[in-house]
């Protein structure tokens, strides 16, 4: 039989940041954001990645079922982003990201692979699509690798 102790799933969401308009705030806001979800993602054994495209985010958390129910609670309530809409939380098989936690602003360096998704106008009517998410967090993934010079380890 299938042991259901160890389901993994992932969750997508997607929320609106309320976060400083001025750039130099807004890193530092990220950064405390990113310090958090690292060191909690880690003992929880959490992979995600989080994308920042103008005041709105997403997120895909992947970890087995419980830990990322405790996680998504958490992140769910905290008021640094609101309007907090989940758009898929399914079984997977595997997971999909390598880190506990990264992010991906847009910015003129991957401009293109935004571009190419087209998010923001689904974020604005409030549909974005589950897989238009994660092809473009994995895109981004697999961008910042081969720029670390991480070419084809994971398959
Ligand atoms: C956009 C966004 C993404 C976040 N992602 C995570 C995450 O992946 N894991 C996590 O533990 N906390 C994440 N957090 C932080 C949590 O909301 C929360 O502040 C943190 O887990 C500490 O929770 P605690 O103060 O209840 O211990 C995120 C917060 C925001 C605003």
């Amino acid at each position: 039989m299938k042991n259901k102790r160890t389901t993994l799933v992932h969750l997508i969401y997607f929320s609106r940041l309320n976060l400083a308009a001025d750039a130099l705030t807004r890193s530092r806001e990220l950064g405390e954001i990113t310090r958090q979800a690292q060191k909690k993602n880690e003992f929880s054994v959490i992979t995600s990645f989080l994308i920042v495209e103008q005041n709105f985010a997403a997120q895909i958390i992947e970890g087995e079922r419980m830990s990322v129910n405790d996680t998504f609670g958490r992140i769910n309530v905290d008021t640094r982003h609101r309007d907090v809409q989940i758009v898929e939380w399914r079984e997977i098989v595997k997971r999909e990201f390598v880190n506990s936690f990264s992010t991906c602003v847009r910015n003129p360096a991957n401009d293109a692979l935004f571009q190419k998704a087209n998010l923001l106008p689904m974020f604005q009517r409030g549909t974005p699509r589950a897989i238009s998410i994660q092809s473009l967090a994995l895109a981004l993934q697999t961008e910042s690798m081969s720029k670390q010079g991480i070419d084809h380890l994971f398959v």
